[in-house]
Order: structure tokens, then sequence, then C-alpha cells
């Protein structure tokens, strides 16, 4: 064949090529997502006009989250997070009927077996910061109460680690599952939170700093919600006197989840059994949305 400019192959034969590779795949959705992603990989090369030498950083740096990440640290999900595909991904799969609470980010500290705790009880195990009166409702969007829910919470102490990253700590430090009363009521003893970094010290860390981004969270507490009848939600409780709540590095920070926490002096006749020293309170009730998951 004569190489002339008409029997040249451009760019865009070679991304016609690709998406015609996946044709004979006999499962549609995973043809259309193999399709897709070819055509946006293509389109975003093209774009960007990508180099060789940054092709071969981008392959050097996902070398680097493969070789980071094990049972304990999931180096892929923090690139989900730090991109904010978490978020989207979530929006997308749980549309709520209005009313409902919003969903947010699982995060990587979630350990399944959390202890069953009574109404009100204490889930610290230890000192780790100005202790927290948590309470609320939950209900369904038509404000029916919802008696035996299971909120399955955790939290960072004022060390800003999760017990999770101390393997010292007790295991069930600042975790614990909690079940409503028969009007919906639940309430827990927890600490206040304190803003943390994500962990850095990775490929994700690289990218933030050389971007000029930051790695904090704004302080939050982590619950799941889950009854019989109801979609579970995934969500925080996130101190509205945070920093960050505005920079959030992992995009997690919805307003409806935004709480006032109370300070109360040490000497309020309402403070909860076994508290010393000033304290905080914070009113948080759930809505859940008909349905199962
Ligand atoms: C967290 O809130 O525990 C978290 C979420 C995403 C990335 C890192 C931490
Ligand atoms: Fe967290």
């Amino acid at each position: 064949m004569t190489d002339t400019a008409d029997s040249r192959t451009t760019p865009a034969d070679i991304t016609a090529s690709v998406l015609a590779s996946f044709e004979g795949c006999g499962d549609e959705r995973l043809r259309e997502l193999m399709q897709a992603l070819a055509r946006h990989l293509h389109a975003f090369a093209t774009e960007v006009g990508l180099t060789q030498r940054e092709w071969e950083e981008a392959v050097r740096v996902l070398t680097a989250t493969g070789h980071i990440t094990d049972e304990r640290r999931q180096e892929f999900i923090l690139w989900s997070d730090s991109l904010g595909l978490s978020m989207l991904v979530d929006a997308l799969a749980n549309p709520l009927p209005a009313g409902a609470t919003e969903s947010t980010v699982l995060g990587p500290f979630y350990v399944p077996g959390s202890p069953a705790r009574e109404y009100g009880e204490s889930m610290a195990a230890e000192a780790a910061g100005t202790p927290a009166w948590v309470h609320g409702r939950v209900t369904g969007v038509d404000g029916s109460p919802v008696a035996g829910a299971e909120l399955d919470v955790w939290q960072n102490g004022d060390d800003q680690l999760y017990a999770v990253q101390r393997p010292e700590a007790p295991e069930d430090h600042l975790r614990g599952r909690y079940t409503t009363r028969d009007d919906g009521s639940y309430a827990f003893l927890a600490v206040r939170p304190v803003p943390y970094p994500i962990p850095y010290d990775g490929p994700v860390g690289a990218m933030l700093e050389a971007t000029g981004r930051h790695p904090w969270r704004p302080a939050h507490i982590h619950m799941i919600v889950r009854a019989p009848g109801y979609k579970s939600v995934t969500t925080h409780i996130f101190d509205r006197e945070s920093e960050y709540l505005d920079s959030d590095a992992v995009f997690a920070v919805k307003p409806s989840l935004l709480r006032d926490f109370i300070p109360h002096a040490a000497d309020d006749p309402d403070t909860p059994a076994g508290v010393q020293g000033e304290w905080v309170s914070v009113e948080n009730d759930i809505v859940l949305a008909p349905g199962e998951d």
C-alpha cells in the first residue's frame, strides 16, 4: 500500500478499532461499560494531548497504588474517594424520596461486628475527647417511628485516629451498635469528633500535594442505619463548626447532614451518667426511605 495521507491511521481510527473489538461481547452491560470506558479514555487522552512521558508516569502511579494496597489499606478506593467518584456512584445508585436522610461515603475505617450496646451507653473504652451525647429518633418519611432500627456507629478520637488504625487500642473503642426504642428514639455517648487527614503517605497523598489540595476531612461521626422494610442509609453527622466543611478531601459533605454540637457545663442537671466535666449534645433525627437493600 502506498503511504499517502489518505491511508494513514488516524487517532480516530484507533478509537474506532477498539470500540469495534467489543462488538462481539455477549454480555450487553459489559459491552456498554467497556465501549464507554474506551471512548472516554481515548477522548481524555486526545483532549489533553497526553504525552508518552505522562502516560508512563500514570502507569507508575497505578503500579504504586497496587503495591501499597493490602487488606488494611485500599488505595484504589482512596483514589475513587479523592476524585469524587465514590460520592457520584452513591448519588446515582441511591435516589431518595424527599425528606429521607442523605447518604455519604462509607470510608475505609468501618469494621463490621461492633458490639451491641444499650440505650445511652458510652462507646469510648478510654478517654478520647469531650463527651458527646448523641440522640434523636428514627422515623419513616411519613414521620412514623421505626422501632428496633439498628444504628451501627463509629468515629475517631481526639488523636484523629480510628481504633482500627491503632493496634494497641481496645478493639471496640469508639464503635457500637445501638437499637431504637418503641418510639424510634435512640441515644449514645460518643466524643466530639475532630478533623483528620485521609491517609496521605501514598500515591493519593502525592497527587493531593502536587495539585495543591489538602488531605483533611471535617469532623464527623459515621453511622449505618438499618431496619427491616427500609433502605439502609450510610451517613455522617458533621459538626457544623468544623474546619474543612467547604473543602472535604473526599467531597462527602452534604448541607443536610450538618448538626449543632451544643456545649454544656459540668454542673448541667442533664449531664449523662458517667460524664465528668464539660460535654456537648447533638440531636440527629434519621428518616429512612421505604424499601429493601
Ligand atoms: C472516613 O471518613 O473515614 C474516610 C472516608 C474516605 C476516605 C478516607 C476516610
Ligand atoms: Fe471518617
